[in-house]
């Protein structure tokens, strides 16, 4: 029989791409703790109509769809937001507002497989329900900042938008939202021709090419420009204030925003708010993208409930850190191998490892049954720190020999004392 790979679009992560992808997740964690948000865990496999309830056509297309057993149509999640959604609006339904909700597990999407973009990948999933107010907006945006910057990544930019100005304007030349879904499904492509060529209305054709094509010496020119543009179109106006008002808030946090895009749009529906995303100049792809989505929670069946969050993918952050060949900060652990020279030390040098570990000293055991030479050998090709060797003659004294496989000395040590011996890199 030949030799299976994993299917197209997923991977196997091992060494050191698994190490980044969990240290990432490990700094996600601490990022919502930071900011107060809870950890909930949620099922992989969903409800099909729960996720494609208001996740536009896009997502809806690359899902993994299948019928169970018992003959229900599930999915594989595309994300978490849906899912938090309902969990907002079953068991989560009395609990006081805001509601700040961590998730970070495995996703997937039918994407076409290249850099950055798999079939299979992680996500850090953050939302925060029950405020319409921009200062929600902006602490999920101040996250997803607080969030790089804690990974070490440099040189990141935060780009910003708001789809109410877009939508203000349809709205009110009267294309419906089906319409409207069709034509910001295109400006999140860039596709602008094409998205222009599905508007009706001349007039409204003019406003969205004035946002498509303009242009400002920083933020704030960019968001004064938007409300001329927009004269007259009430909601989009009303968008626009709320834009500048979120974009206040951040900066004068102290958070840089690079861009400003009026005509910025992302690839799911149920926005209704300000959008955003991350990049890092090595990587064409957004490393995270959010934003407000105040109707999602009512379309499951719940009160009307505002709502912000974002999601950052966990392997493109990844791939920005080894692009930027950013350094994990981790403490750095001794490894220690125990060795017993014969059949009869194997009980105590057990005993011994078990005891390393306790002191929080990782510990491996020479499980392969070999001489010590070849044990040792083996050891150094795999960079381990220190070398345990049990003997009949030391154990009778209740000592040991403490190997340092770098620096090359040995000496016998008494049992109690190694933990304290490798930590003060002692022979
Ligand atoms: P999204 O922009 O679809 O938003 O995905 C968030 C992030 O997931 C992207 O910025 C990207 O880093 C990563 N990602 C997306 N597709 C792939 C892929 N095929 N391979 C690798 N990484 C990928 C959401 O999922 C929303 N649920 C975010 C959100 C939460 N909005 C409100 N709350």
């Amino acid at each position: 029989m030949s030799t299976f790979q994993p299917v197209r679009g997923m991977r196997d992560l091992i060494a050191e791409d698994a190490e980044t992808l969990s240290y990432v997740i490990g700094k996600a964690r601490e990022t919502a703790q930071l900011f107060g948000f809870k950890e909930v865990i949620t099922p992989v496999v969903e409800p099909f109509e729960l996720l494609s309830a208001k996740s536009g056509e896009e997502i809806r297309q690359r899902m993994f769809i299948f019928d169970d057993l018992g003959g229900r149509k599930v999915s594989l999640r595309p994300e978490f937001t849906a899912s938090i959604a309902r969990l907002t609006t079953t068991t989560l339904k009395n609990e006081p507002k805001p509601l700040r909700l961590f998730s970070a597990g495995s996703v997937y999407r039918y994407d076409e497989p290249q850099k950055g973009r798999y079939r299979e990948f992680w996500q850090a999933n953050f939302e925060l329900m029950g405020s319409g107010r921009p200062e929600a907006d902006a602490e999920v945006i101040l996250l997803a900042n607080n969030l790089l910057k804690n990974t070490g990544l440099k040189n990141f930019a935060l780009k910003l938008g708001h789809v109410g100005v877009l939508k203000g304007i349809m709205t009110q030349e009267g294309i419906d939202d089906k319409a409207q879904n069709a034509i910001l499904q295109k400006m999140d492509k860039k596709e602008y021709e094409t998205a222009l060529a599905l508007v009706d209305s001349e007039n409204c054709r003019k406003i969205l090419r004035g946002l498509i094509e303009l242009k400002g010496a920083n933020v704030f020119d960019t968001v004064d420009k938007m409300k001329t543009q927009v004269q007259g179109y009430e909601k989009a106006v009303a968008a626009v204030e709320n834009l500048e008002a979120i974009l206040r808030l951040v900066t004068e946090s102290g958070c840089e925003i690079e861009v400003v895009d009026p005509a910025f749009a992302r690839g799911l529906e149920y926005y209704t708010g300000v959008i955003f995303e991350l990049y890092v100049p090595q990587l064409e792809i957004a490393l995270g993208g959010g934003g407000r989505y105040d109707k999602l929670i009512e379309v499951f069946g719940g009160e009307s409930t505002p709502a912000v969050g974002m999601a950052t993918g966990i392997d493109r952050i990844a791939l920005a850190m080894q692009a930027q060949k950013t350094r994990l900060q981790k403490p750095t652990q001794k490894r220690v191998t125990v060795i017993p020279i014969k059949e009869e030390q194997k009980a105590e040098a057990l005993k011994i490892a078990q005891m390393l570990r306790e002191a929080g000293l990782p510990a491996e055991f020479e499980v392969m049954g070999r001489k010590m030479g070849k044990a040792l050998e083996d050891a150094d090709k795999r960079k381990v720190d220190y070398a345990v060797i049990v003997g009949e003659r030391e154990l009778k004294e209740g000592k040991v020999v403490l190997k340092d496989l770098v620096g090359r000395t040995q000496a016998e040590v008494n049992i109690e004392t190694l933990p304290s011996k490798i930590r003060e890199n002692g022979c």
